[in-house]
């Protein structure tokens, strides 16, 4: 045993002066402690933005054998020997060094075999042969009752625990199964829940690291990376809401989305190749009468996929009066845009970028050129400020024609021509950096800077999807999964990946309805409306050679439960507004696994076939092919069937019948949900009146209204209404009232009647 170290304290930081390293440990709030050890990376984070550090009340005393740092809420023992142990108020366990040393595992390699096992890609668990100095390791013990979640859309299950991942932003085409360890996202966020009580641990560096999960050994989980400084926090709070509450108050949380962005969105990589086409889809979704919102354009509108340029012969030689046109018939467009600028010297992008020197450039400083859609490409140096603007100036040309949102895409950044040298040079921020580096922080970097593009061009809350993110992305991005594929497998995993982007901070997500590659089926495509139609982006999209799979692509019955569906998730529209209006307080999704919700059930801790919309609703999709019934666990509590209104007592499983047409689908006793009215488009004018759904004969709701569109809200622009209802008895209470369109009448909807209330302009009151 080696003797205790000498601490400074400077504020809310004490350095733990150990012979080999200083240990910095901050206390942030009483739930967010920081440890971190610089290790010669000066850099800021991209995750955490401004201070977040509370003046907080906390104890350091020094016992025998180990120091104690104590907040309201959180316990640390610190000792000679350089371990963190971290206990809950109530002494509970929740994170542990552990002791002993690793254990890897012997994957037998010999010469002959050598590359067929690297390709199974384990190459960060340990240092890369044994002479990269920066490489680091952090080792938690694994209790036997733990279950571990968050890490964004890994592949896999839900729990995470007994596999690993990479964090290295990857655009691999091969079907994604539980053994890809990387995909399009880095977020080194992850939860336990030991023995029932929660907590998190953030891990911020955006250098290639990896996480093994319990893989290695089940008595410890480790993060690795190979290179950057020790930087973690850890997380507390009573409850798992809590700990996703604390994450997202570090990394930042969605802001309130516009409105129409909850509609249903159609897409294929293909549509936007002419006018004619997009007109054609336009068209058919009005004859089949499918409620939609936004019809997205693929890289074919470009001039050979040269970004911010429009392919205008195919347009009439007017992309604006088409796109004014379909805003008219309700339908916006968003754009895809990637971040490889091709190499032209006659396009302007391009030469203006070479000029101002804005794009990654090799060692001797020349451009660097990788292949990507447009052929030689070359790569803005998003990590820097001024080419941020840049940028964000560019996409003027987009907002100008009058597009919606923006599609951001390949911006790992995906290169065909062999992956990018680590040591090719990017920014970070005014630093020279390397790519090793900024790899990872890419596509955030590029998110950013369109989020202010928009911001500015558009002046209404930017609608941006990305495919490439970092941990705190979720500020200025949604995100979709990348490329799945028309597999039942897909349709399985779509549930623990939306999930765990959730708990991760994105709260808005969503994936490739129907699959991206491969050829989807009636069934499947049914199967997966039903089970998609509460992720928060709902967007049908597909690849260029796939089998077609618009809603009305196969006929009956698939069109008509299609529609069904979209038709439901309308109603549900301001159910959802409001659980967004709620996350941008709590940081809490909309989608969330049911251990989330009840995290001391331990029946809940993997289920990966059921997922909860916000507190009230229990969604049981069928996601096995042939299936038409299913067993659905339903926890504590009393629920109500959606369809029948049959009521069951939670705390069991229960057997439900699922024919292709339906959706299992419970409702929280006592809730009350908003019940917009059947729509084809969201309206950019305000709802008249709101009708309210009584799930029983009492309970209240919290309902918020605004224009949905622009930051007028954040001046007070809206509206708050308490619906209460007791033993039958019904009252409407504005709550706070700054936008000026108020609901004219609200209807409340109880199993035995309904009550209509008026609003009265003289007293601001419902009667
Ligand atoms: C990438 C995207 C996909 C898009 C395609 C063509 O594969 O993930 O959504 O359709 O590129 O742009």
């Amino acid at each position: 045993m080696e003797t205790l170290p000498s601490v400074t304290q400077a504020n809310q930081t004490m350095t733990f002066n150990y012979p080999n390293r200083h240990l910095q440990i901050s206390v942030l709030t009483p739930e967010i402690i920081r440890v971190f050890e610089f290790r010669g990376d000066k850099g800021q984070s991209y995750a955490v933005e401004g201070n977040k550090q509370q003046p907080t009340t906390f104890t350091l005393n020094k016992n025998d054998n180990h120091y104690e740092l104590k907040t309201d809420s959180l316990l640390l023992k610190i000792d000679a020997d350089q371990h963190i142990d971290v206990y809950d108020q109530a002494d509970h366990q929740l994170i542990t060094d552990y002791r002993g040393s690793r254990s890897p595992l012997d994957r037998g390699i010999d010469e002959a075999h050598k590359q067929l096992v690297e390709a199974e890609g384990h190459t960060v668990s340990q240092s890369v042969n044994g002479d990269d100095n920066g490489y680091y390791e952090v080792v938690k013990s694994l209790a036997a009752n733990e279950h571990l979640y968050g890490l964004g859309d890994k592949t896999g299950y839900l729990d995470k625990r007994g596999y690993e991942y990479d964090n290295w932003n990857t655009d691999n085409p091969a079907p994604q199964m539980e053994n890809f360890t990387k995909l399009y996202k880095s977020i080194p966020v992850m939860y336990g829940l030991k023995n029932g009580y929660p907590y998190g641990l953030f891990f911020d560096n955006p250098y290639r690291s990896h996480f093994d999960m319990g893989k290695e050994n089940s008595n410890y989980y480790f993060y690795s990376a190979v290179a950057g400084n020790l930087d973690y926090y850890i997380l507390g709070g009573q409850t798992f809401k809590d700990v996703v509450t604390n994450y997202t108050y570090l990394t930042g949380r969605v802001p309130l989305p516009q409105k129409w962005t909850l509609g249903y969105q159609q897409s294929r990589w293909g549509y936007s190749i002419s006018q004619q086409e997009v007109e054609t889809i336009a068209d058919h979704l009005k004859k089949s009468k499918l409620p939609c919102d936004a019809i997205h354009f693929d890289i074919d509108y470009m001039r050979g996929y040269r970004v911010f340029t429009w392919n205008n012969e195919a347009y009439q030689n007017d992309p604006k009066a088409f796109l004014q046109n379909l805003k008219q018939r309700g339908i916006k467009i968003v754009t895809i845009i990637d971040p490889g600028v091709k190499k032209d010297p006659d396009y302007s992008v391009y030469s203006e970028g070479v000029k101002k020197g804005y794009f990654v450039k090799t060692p001797d400083g020349q451009v660097y050129i990788n292949k990507v859609w447009p052929g030689d490409s070359a790569f803005p140096d998003f990590g820097r400020p001024e080419v941020r603007n840049w940028w964000a100036q560019n996409t003027k040309f987009l907002t100008d024609i009058g597009v919606a949102g923006i599609w951001n895409d390949m911006n790992e950044p995906a290169s065909f021509d062999g992956d990018i040298p680590d040591n090719i040079v990017f920014s970070d921020q005014e630093l020279k950096s390397a790519h090793q580096k900024m790899h990872n922080v890419y596509g955030h970097n590029m998110a950013k800077a369109t989020y202010e593009g928009l911001k500015t061009h558009q002046g209404k809350r930017p609608y941006i999807i990305t495919r490439a993110a970092y941990a705190g992305t979720q500020k200025y991005s949604t995100v979709w999964t990348g490329d799945n594929r028309s597999l039942w497998a897909h349709i399985q995993m779509m549930i623990p990946q939306l999930c765990n982007l959730g708990l991760s901070g994105f709260a808005f997500a969503g994936t490739d309805i129907g699959g991206f590659g491969s050829d989807t089926t009636p069934e499947l495509l049914t199967r997966w409306i039903e089970a998609a139609i509460f992720s928060p982006l709902l967007r049908n999209h597909s690849a260029m050679g796939t089998r077609h799979q618009e809603p009305w692509s196969f006929g009956e019955p698939t069109l008509s439960i299609y529609r069904r569906y979209l038709q439901l998730r309308y109603h549900l529209i301001p159910y959802m507004y409001d659980l967004f209006a709620q996350e941008t307080k709590t940081g809490l999704p909309i989608m969330r696994p049911l251990v989330l919700n009840y995290d001391d059930d331990p029946r809940v801790t993997d289920i990966d076939n059921e997922f909860m919309v916000g507190n009230s609703l229990l969604v049981a999709p069928i996601v096995e092919k042939s299936q038409t019934k299913r067993l659905v666990y339903l926890p504590a509590g009393q629920w109500i069937d959606f369809w029948n209104h049959r009521e069951y007592t939670g705390g069991k499983d229960i057997v439900v019948n699922a024919p292709l047409d339906k959706l299992p689908l419970f409702v929280q006793k006592n809730a009350i949900l908003p019940w917009g009215q059947q729509v084809d488009h969201i309206s950019e004018d305000p709802d008249d009146e709101m009708t309210f759904h009584v799930w029983g004969d009492e309970g209240h709701y919290d309902h918020y209204q605004d224009n949905g569109m622009d930051f007028n809200y954040q001046k007070g622009e809206f509206n708050r209404y308490a619906i209460s209802v007791n033993r039958n008895q019904v009252s409407v209470k504005l709550l706070h009232q700054g936008f000026k369109s108020v609901y004219r009448k609200i209807k409340v909807v109880l199993p035995e009647k309904t009550v209509t209330l008026t609003y009265e302009p003289r007293t601001s009151r419902y009667l």
